[in-house]
């Protein structure tokens, strides 16, 4: 953390459900490389998460559990700042002041903002529309080079540009004007039952969770959907055979191997042989994960700690920029 040279990127998380393969093999596998070449920060969005109604009990459960997850896939506590949003009151503070320099327009203007009035349309809040204020706060605290996300918070990551721009004009340099980091690095994988969409809890069937018990994997990777033709051959064909195609690239990316050498591997052997050989790499790869998150999850003093160092970090970066932006606007800060 103490060569500032490197470039600082943070990312927010929201702790709304259980972690699965797709998330570990498209995204948070890479994550443990970053810090070589970037100061890393991440947090879990629990204040993002209440816009839509939860559960308390299973929130905290929840907010403890994804950090050990995330721990467990090989984010390192010590090289990354790992922090839960609301223990940095900064965030809060901050969003208050970046409301007053938001447009009800461009609020109104947010896709997200418009799919989930239609979703939740019981529940239309005023954080719902707020939601990339606090965002754009979350992010312009820490004054990051780079935000990764996904395709989906795009838009969330340009509004925060336009506010810090508009705050930055108005006042002199305040904040960094960060650049959305859309990974495209990552494998793409699809449900195991339904290959056409991406993998997802929403469908617990085709999708294995890192929690998931070995027999748990092994069978639902039995009754993973191959394709409808008679074939029975492991050819890669995404188009005619989604399904076997998206067993390739798990395997492909689980062991390094190449697709070429994965059909040599398979040459006149059936899915009844191809399915569970995925199944059973998937098992070695995901076993240590659920067994140092297991280990992780039984001791909450240590996650306990972890958080509460990287809120005590985080806050002292945070806090740095907060206090500029309240002398910039005006707050009496005493003597
Ligand atoms: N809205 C993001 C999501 O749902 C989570 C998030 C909250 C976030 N604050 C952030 C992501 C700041 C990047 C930066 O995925």
């Amino acid at each position: 953390m103490e060569e500032t040279a490197k470039k600082r990127m943070l990312s927010g998380i929201q702790p709304s459900g259980d972690l699965h393969l797709g998330n570990y093999l498209g995204a948070i596998k890479n994550w443990a490389d970053r810090v070589n070449d970037y100061e890393c920060y991440y947090f879990m969005a629990d204040l993002h998460t209440i816009t839509v109604r939860q559960e308390p009990a299973e929130l905290r459960r929840r907010s403890l559990n994804q950090l050990a997850q995330y721990i467990a896939c090989g984010l390192d506590p010590e090289k990354n700042v790992l922090f839960l949003q609301s223990q940095v009151p900064a965030h809060t503070q901050l969003a208050w002041v970046l409301n007053c320099y938001t447009m009800f327009g461009e609020l109104s203007r947010m896709t997200q903002f418009k799919d989930k009035s239609a979703k939740y349309s019981n529940n239309i809040n005023a954080g719902l529309f707020t939601y990339p204020v606090l965002m754009a706060a979350d992010i312009l605290l820490y004054q990051p080079d780079y935000v990764p996300v996904g395709e989906d918070q795009k838009q969330h990551v340009e509004l925060c540009r336009d506010i810090a721009q508009r705050f930055n004009s108005i006042y002199g340099d305040v904040f960094t004007v960060p650049e959305p980091l859309i990974a495209k690095t990552g494998a793409r994988i699809y449900g195991l039952t339904t290959p056409e969409g991406k993998m997802s809890k929403s469908v617990p069937d085709g999708c294995v969770f890192l929690m998931d018990s070995p027999d748990d994997i092994r069978r639902k990777f039995k009754r993973a959907v191959t394709d409808s033709d008679t074939e029975n051959c492991v050819r890669y064909d995404k188009a005619a055979k989604p399904g076997v195609a998206n067993l390739m690239n798990i395997y492909a990316t689980i062991t390094g191997k190449s697709i070429p050498e994965i059909e040599a591997e398979f040459a006149g052997q059936g899915y009844g042989v191809f399915k569970p050989a995925v199944g059973e790499a998937v098992v070695e790869a995901l076993c240590p994960i659920r067994e140092e998150a297991e280990h992780l999850m039984a001791d909450k003093a240590y996650l306990d700690g972890v958080y509460r160092a990287g809120a005590e970090k985080a806050a002292y970066v945070a806090n740095k920029t907060l206090r500029k932006v309240y002398k910039k606007v005006g707050f009496y800060q005493g003597l």
